[in-house]
């Protein structure tokens, strides 16, 4: 078989990271083995992401760029997957002569046929089906699946919630589940690969199995934590309305549970709560936080807001201000409200000024920020056990370096706590010693220094891992 190269740009959620994992798995067995560099492609795929209407630019844009690779070799085949795939279908086409393949977020196990299609006859394809359930055969264990110490499980695609303001639902179709031993067992093949922490994905995990009959998202949690060999579970994303008190006692009994949730909150002010079609209130959504605290004091809490959603007015915004203040986020995610086809909020006519909206952002933004650094600072002189993702590579936090200066000479390595909080340390072990060796371990580690978005920490004592 000869040997053919396959570069991927993932945008996005970690779901589309999950799904770039599974088409490497797919095309592996053609021959296909992934790349880093645009030139020496023969697939290249954007896998795409369309949550809000900056990510499709992005998207276009990127395609964009790779008219000129196309015009030097006409073999190349370009393909455009993911969310944007999905809604805009065949238009890409259209849009983009050189693409020769838009595929949705349920046609990736049809991949290899495309492929083989495409290079027989050099055809265009667009495959946008959407099924409503989910088959055995659309999930498919394999190499490329894992990234370091941790790993994306998909445990549900689609959702049926129909936020007034998101796409998700016309572009990853009806929530459907995927059965628990199936989710055992993958998770089992990535801990004998070397994985020890797994993040459980699905637009609202709560509901997870509700509609098939495959029991409640507490008792997967309970099947997954017995897996011998792994180390963490993290899950992701939650739904207020659906966090049930049975999920928070989980945080109590289950040893691997981390302590971290993201719980989208998205408005502090129940008018637009209800315009939104959250069906929780601001008291809803601070109770279930009251009761998470109580049962788990050290869990980390981060949440999503959408600023100038239609109708938001100066009280509103000061509503959800408020809610920040009181709740007391590890970390925020803020986003300017942007219309989406087919969403319902497209449609409302109240919409908020460009202006407005990006100074609400910015209110955002700053009363988070210090939030953010004191609940790091609170974190100092304290010790946490951290999983070791690799050696630092994070380009975008500020450059430790100046602190670790005495210890030059050792390389800096970065791991998480069990709250989500990155750490930057250093250890004797030099990357030619084995990478792998620290990869993937639980170390002690006391932290020295907080910064914005990360802390630093000095390991307890120098012994290398056992
Ligand atoms: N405009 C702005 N933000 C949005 N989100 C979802 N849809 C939109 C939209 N139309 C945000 C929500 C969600 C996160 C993933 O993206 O906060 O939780
Ligand atoms: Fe993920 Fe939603 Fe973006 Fe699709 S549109 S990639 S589901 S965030």
């Amino acid at each position: 078989m000869t040997i053919k190269r396959l570069y991927i740009n993932t945008m996005g959620c970690q779901m589309n990271v999950y799904d770039s994992g599974q088409i490497k798995n797919r095309l592996a067995p053609m021959g296909y083995v992934p790349t880093e560099k645009l030139d020496e492609a023969d697939v290249i795929i954007v896998n795409t992401c369309s949550i809000r209407d900056k990510a499709e630019q992005k998207a276009f844009s990127f395609l964009g760029r790779l008219a000129p690779l196309k015009k030097r070799n006409p073999e190349l085949i370009v393909g455009m997957g993911g969310c944007v795939a999905q809604q805009e279908g065949k238009r890409v086409l259209k849009r983009m002569p050189y693409v020769d393949l838009v595929f949705g977020t349920h046609a990736i196990s049809r991949l290899p046929r495309i492929i083989e299609r495409i290079l027989e006859t050099r055809c265009r394809v667009v495959d946008i089906e959407i099924s409503e359930t989910i088959s055995p055969d659309d999930f498919v264990a394999g190499p490329f699946a894992q990234s370091n110490a941790s790993a994306f499980v998909t445990i549900m695609r689609g959702c049926d919630n129909y936020c007034t303001y998101c796409i998700v639902p016309y572009v990853r179709g009806r929530e459907s589940s995927r059965p628990m031993e199936d989710i055992v067992s993958e998770i089992r093949h990535l801990v004998s690969n070397g994985i020890r922490e797994v993040t459980l994905l699905g637009q609202n995990v709560n509901s997870y199995g509700q509609k098939e009959g495959f029991g409640r998202f507490a008792r997967l949690l309970a099947e997954v934590n017995a897996i011998d060999g792994l180390e963490r579970i993290r899950f992701t994303t939650s739904h207020p309305k659906d966090f049930s008190a049975e999920l928070i006692q989980c945080f109590r009994q289950l040893g691997k549970l981390c302590h971290h949730i993201h719980l989208p909150v998205q408005s502090g002010s129940d008018q637009i709560l209800k315009r939104m079609n959250r069906h929780y209130t601001r008291q809803h959504y601070m109770d279930k936080v009251k009761q998470l605290k109580r049962v788990c004091p050290d869990i980390a809490i981060t949440s999503d807001i959408i600023v100038g959603f239609p109708g938001e007015t100066d009280q509103d915004f000061e509503d959800t201000l408020t809610l920040i203040k009181q709740i007391g986020f590890d970390g925020l995610f803020a986003f300017i409200y942007s219309d989406r086809p087919n969403a319902p909020a497209a449609r409302f006519r109240d919409k908020v000024d460009e202006t407005v909206k990006r100074e609400r952002l910015q209110s955002v933004l700053a009363s988070q920020e210090s939030a953010t650094l004191n609940k790091n600072q609170a974190l100092v002189g304290s010790i946490q056990e951290i999983l070791v993702d690799g050696v630092n590579n994070h380009k975008t936090d500020p450059n430790p370096d100046e602190f670790f200066e005495s210890e030059a000479t050792s390389l800096q390595w970065t791991g998480r706590t069990s709250t989500n909080k990155i750490v930057h340390f250093r250890h004797g072990l030099k990357q030619s010693d084995d990478n792998q060796r620290l990869t993937g371990q639980m170390l002690r580690i006391m932290i020295v220094e907080a910064l914005p978005h990360c802390l630093l920490g000095r390991q307890l004592s120098s012994q290398a891992p056992v």
